[in-house]
């Protein structure tokens, strides 16, 4: 890894790290966190990192390592199921990938993501899909795409107890109609961004995720609205930041967006492993004496 300037290690200005015993990144509770507790780190001002997860093992890792907020994304479709979008996943595919996340894990939240095909229709079909997250998988919240679109869809599931994360900006299920474009950049654009914010705010979602939007509207959406933001490519005053993990730990190939910084380089380790692994057992060093029972 490279070493960081102190200039580098600064925090953007406004940032402030929890120090508390309550905060949601290294604080001492160890009970599962809630809606609750992320609506009371907005109200101290306190920052919080979200990272993806769509299976038992990882998410234990990022548990263990306090990450407070884990959500099982529909990014599962490019990152861990081998689609080419977000767009092919189904209600199947997400209940048991979040299932899987939710046994894995103690102390995060786990938010489920509601793919593409299971809201749209409107609220009733939105609280079945929900429903079935919740009663089936044990997520605490789910997250789906749109502001003033979704915002029926929102109300509904809140008054039925489900908190909701929204999801507006660049919003990947609906790529075939937007492409993967920074959103909210011109005067109509960032209108249309701050009344998706209120209107999901408004619904009651007690959180959104502001995807690929410019830095300075992203700060204003987050200085407007009383729930917290959490950014991905939406610069540094998001009240949270979330990224995917497999490009976060350099674990997805190719290019990778300028947002995106990589904290490891698991393609590398990986393949150099199982190159080592291949040449053991292809000359005859793997297993050994050690390896073998009698
Ligand atoms: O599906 C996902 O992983 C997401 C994040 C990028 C916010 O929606």
């Amino acid at each position: 890894m490279t070493q960081l300037s102190a200039a580098q290690k600064q925090p953007a200005e406004g940032a402030l790290k929890a120090t508390g015993s309550k905060a949601l990144y290294g604080g001492k509770s160890t009970r599962r966190i809630t809606v609750r507790d992320i609506t009371a780190a907005k109200e101290r001002g306190e920052k919080w990192p979200m990272l993806t997860a769509y299976d038992a093992m990882t998410a234990s890792v990022f548990d263990e390592a306090g990450i407070p907020v884990m959500l099982v994304g529909d990014s599962a479709g490019n990152c861990h199921l081998g689609y080419e979008t977000t767009v092919p996943v189904t209600m199947d595919e997400m209940t048991m990938l979040s299932a899987a996340v939710v046994r894995g894990t103690s102390r995060a939240l786990i938010v489920g993501d509601l793919p593409f095909g299971s809201y749209q229709e409107g609220p009733v079909q939105a609280l079945r899909s929900a429903t079935r997250l919740v009663k089936e998988a044990g997520v605490g919240a789910v997250k789906l795409e749109g502001g003033e679109r979704s915002h029926r869809q929102i109300e509904l599931l809140v008054e039925s107890g489900i908190p909701v994360m929204a999801h507006i900006g660049l919003t990947p299920q609906s790529v075939n109609a937007m492409g993967y474009r920074v959103q909210g950049r011109g005067e109509e654009a960032a209108h249309q961004l701050l009344r998706d914010a209120k209107a999901v705010q408004d619904a009651g979602a007690f959180a959104v995720v502001l995807e690929l939007v410019p830095a300075e509207l992203a700060a204003e959406v987050t200085r407007t609205l009383h729930i917290p933001t959490v950014g991905i490519g939406a610069g540094a005053e998001t009240d949270a930041q979330v990224l995917v993990w497999t490009d976060m730990l350099g674990l997805t190939g190719g290019r990778m967006p300028k947002f995106v910084k990589q904290y490891a380089d698991l393609r590398r380790v990986m393949g150099d492993a199982a190159k080592a692994f291949a040449e053991d057992v292809v000359g005859g060093t793997f297993p050994l004496e050690e390896h073998s029972v009698h």
